[in-house]
């Protein structure tokens, strides 16, 4: 059977949006009926079900484990994109990295989506980073969605993606996919400084850190006011003194308590 429209009632969408809280800490509570309808049609697609009540039931099973997950994966956004907020990478490149002396570096990309954000830190550490090939260094890069990360891994990225990539970046860390259209993949010696690992941010993070510089960008949106508090003085404890976390340009602090120093937009020290 195909469906071509998902009737789902107030208490089923509450039910639905109450998981997904509980367990990613996306918040879809407030006038996100459409998009938790739509993204349900994906999987009810796939399963070829067409009862919101049944599939509800099996998820709260132990035996629907795997597709809660797979719940959740569909209802994350993982728009993203290279060098997306250069201001970033332009003061990591100006500022941050000339003052990082120690020999282990570690950054921290924690809610990677498809990889291009990781990635595109990589290349900046590969460019501006002095003493590297003595450095030991590692982009730790983490994502709920198993999809993503599986993405992540191939780092396959179509050409029209790589518009804000800087041309001599493309020649040196992108390799032209044989046979697979208008392909290119990410050189090898960029990939190895990144490491993939699925990451539930509201889960115990099993890495001790201290991490030099975090980037957390474009998730916490999806988080309400307190999920985002407790975040953000997680990223606290785990960051070295001096090191900086950025968020998206949409998600500054500044309505939640926290101990980080105000550098400039979405930009913060400890
Ligand atoms: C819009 S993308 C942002 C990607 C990248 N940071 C950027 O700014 O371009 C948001 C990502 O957050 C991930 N995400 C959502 N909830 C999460 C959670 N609880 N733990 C880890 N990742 C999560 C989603 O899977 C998605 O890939």
């Amino acid at each position: 059977m195909i469906l071509s429209s998902l009737d789902l009632t107030d208490a089923q969408f509450h039910k639905v949006s109450d998981l997904v809280y509980r367990h990613s800490g996306i918040n879809l509570k407030n006038g996100k009926e459409a998009l938790v309808r739509a993204r349900l049609m994906k999987r009810f697609r796939v399963l070829g079900m067409d009862s919101v009540d049944a599939y509800l039931d099996f998820v709260n099973t132990r035996a629907g484990e795997d597709e809660l997950t797979r719940m959740i994966d569909v209802m994350t956004t993982n728009k993203t994109s290279f060098y997306r907020e250069f201001a970033h990478f332009q003061y990591l490149q100006d500022v941050v990295l000339p003052q990082l002396k120690t020999k282990r570096i570690r950054f921290w990309s924690a809610a990677c989506s498809s990889g291009e954000e990781p990635y595109s830190i990589a290349m900046t550490l590969k460019e501006h980073l002095t003493d590297i090939e003595r450095k030991d260094m590692l982009i730790l890069a983490t994502d709920i969605s198993t999809r993503m990360l599986e993405k992540a891994q191939q780092a396959i990225y179509p050409k029209e993606t790589l518009k804000d990539v800087p041309t001599s970046y493309l020649q040196k860390y992108f390799v032209r996919m044989p046979d697979a259209g208008d392909t290119y993949q990410v050189h090898a010696s960029v990939r190895s400084l990144v490491r993939l690992a699925g990451l539930n941010l509201m889960n115990s993070w099993p890495m001790k850190g201290p991490f030099n510089v975090i980037f957390c960008r474009n998730v916490m949106i999806y988080f309400d006011r307190n999920t985002q508090e407790q975040l953000i003085n997680r990223f606290w404890e785990i960051l070295e003194p001096g090191g900086h976390l950025f968020v998206g340009h949409s998600e500054g602090l500044s309505s939640i308590s926290h101990k980080f120093k105000y550098i400039r937009p979405a930009t913060y020290r400890k």
